[in-house]
């Protein structure tokens, strides 16, 4: 078959952030290229031009197209014969540039991937779901557990209900990185994250317990109906939370909690996930990815490994699957799902093609818009000692 099919061309990305000394901008530029689908051409990698074009070397990029900012990346890429244009940006700065970014490239054109969280507060988030619906781009949301193998055959296991009936979810994020005020030294990571004129209303929860959030959505399924929030700072001085738990009422009576830490010693990026059902459980953890605990009363334990030639696996996880078993596969990988999966979207696009924007396999606008209710409504429960507020945003999909 030919690079993405009647295209028969890789897709020309650009990227947002991953300046040097950056983290996630890599992963980005990493995961883009996994398939051999896409090739990075151009980028406003610093929001200091000088700094943008400096970097410009480390990802191949001529140094002509390494742009100071997104206006000056889609004037010029505009500018540019079609066959050399970008076709999409993809966003990995901090939050309160999301927005500008996200907005500026989808009203061109452009298609966008964007991290989490979407925007840095929901009027955003709104606003631009009805710019990238007006422009009719493909928009993806880098909730890259989401992109694992068997997180995606869980998917499928509890929509054909192989674990009946859902009753509870417990979600977790664990870290210990902030368990000091790193931010107060040079950490540029913990410096912008913390300060609430960039991270947005909530730190911990804005940072990672979205991921675990929109884990459990997109596992299960579930509609959510109300949440109640506490929200802690253990760290004295820090101006957001560094710690939190979240309890959500789901539709059909499941009852969900999803906790985040970064004050927990000795915690990397522990984020794991324990649904119940009527049938039958499971625990998968991002830190072992490559397997997935599922038991059944009166049963023995299974342990679900990655293994796409097994008959276990069914066919969202085994269609995730890029290596035999054994061989571990992990954040790139499930990160490369995520791009993979807005790629084909992307191809129809450029062919004139329909293609679907709420059902989709990766994260959309819609769960980005959502991760952005889910963090006002935890501040604001919080806020009010922990009262249950309505979760469930209009664009939610199931
Ligand atoms: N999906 C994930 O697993 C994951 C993991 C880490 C971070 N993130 C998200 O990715 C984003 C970036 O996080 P990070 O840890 O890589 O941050 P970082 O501080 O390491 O890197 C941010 C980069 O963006 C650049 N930048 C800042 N403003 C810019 C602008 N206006 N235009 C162009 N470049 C600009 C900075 O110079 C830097 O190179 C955040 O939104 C974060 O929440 C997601």
């Amino acid at each position: 078959m030919t690079t993405n099919g009647s295209l028969n061309r890789k897709l020309r990305m650009a990227l947002c952030g991953g300046g040097q000394g950056s983290f996630i901008g890599r992963v980005h530029a990493t995961a883009a290229v996994l398939d051999n689908r896409a090739v990075l051409v151009a980028g406003a990698l610093s929001s200091n031009a000088e700094k943008s074009k400096a970097s410009a070397p480390d990802y191949d990029i001529p140094v002509a197209r390494a742009y100071g900012s997104i206006h000056e990346l889609v004037e010029k890429e505009l500018a540019l014969p079609a066959d050399q244009r970008i076709d999409f940006v993809s966003v990995a700065t901090p939050n309160h540039t999301h927005f500008e970014i996200a907005k500026t490239a989808a009203e061109a054109g452009f298609n966008v991937i964007c991290d989490k969280p979407m925007t840095f507060d929901l009027k955003q988030a709104e606003e631009l779901a009805e710019v990238v619906k007006k422009s009719g781009v493909v928009f993806a949301v880098t909730h890259n557990y989401t992109g694992y193998p068997l997180v995606r055959q869980a998917r499928q296991m509890i929509a054909s209900g192989e674990l009946g009936e859902i009753n509870a979810i417990r979600a977790f994020y664990i870290q210990g990185w902030l368990r000091t005020r790193l931010e107060l030294s040079d950490q540029k990571q913990a410096a912008w994250r913390t300060d609430p004129k960039k991270s947005g209303i909530a730190g911990c929860f804005g940072d990672i317990a979205t991921h675990a959030y929109n884990l459990a959505r997109y596992m299960t399924g579930l509609l959510p109906e109300t949440i109640s929030c506490h929200l802690k700072t253990f760290e004295e001085g820090r101006a957001l939370d560094d710690y939190g738990t979240a309890i959500v009422k789901f539709e059909n009576g499941a009852l969900g909690t999803v906790t985040a830490s970064q004050i927990s010693h000795g915690r990397e990026n522990d984020m794991w996930i324990e649904i119940d059902g009527t049938k039958g459980s499971l625990v998968w953890r991002q830190e072992e990815p490559n397997a997935m605990v599922v038991r059944a009363n009166g049963q023995p334990h299974k342990i679900y490994t990655r293994d796409p030639n097994a008959p276990h696996m069914n066919d969202m996880g085994r269609a995730a699957c890029r290596l035999p078993s054994g061989h571990p596969e992990a954040f790139f990988e499930a990160f490369a799902n995520i791009y993979r999966a807005a790629y084909d979207a992307m191809i129809l696009r450029a062919e004139g093609k329909p293609f679907e924007t709420k059902d989709t396999v990766y994260p959309n606008i819609h769960d980005g818009v959502e991760g952005m209710y889910f963090i006002e409504q935890c501040v604001a429960s919080s806020q009010q000692g922990g009262s249950f507020l309505p979760i469930k945003h209009p664009l939610a999909r199931k």
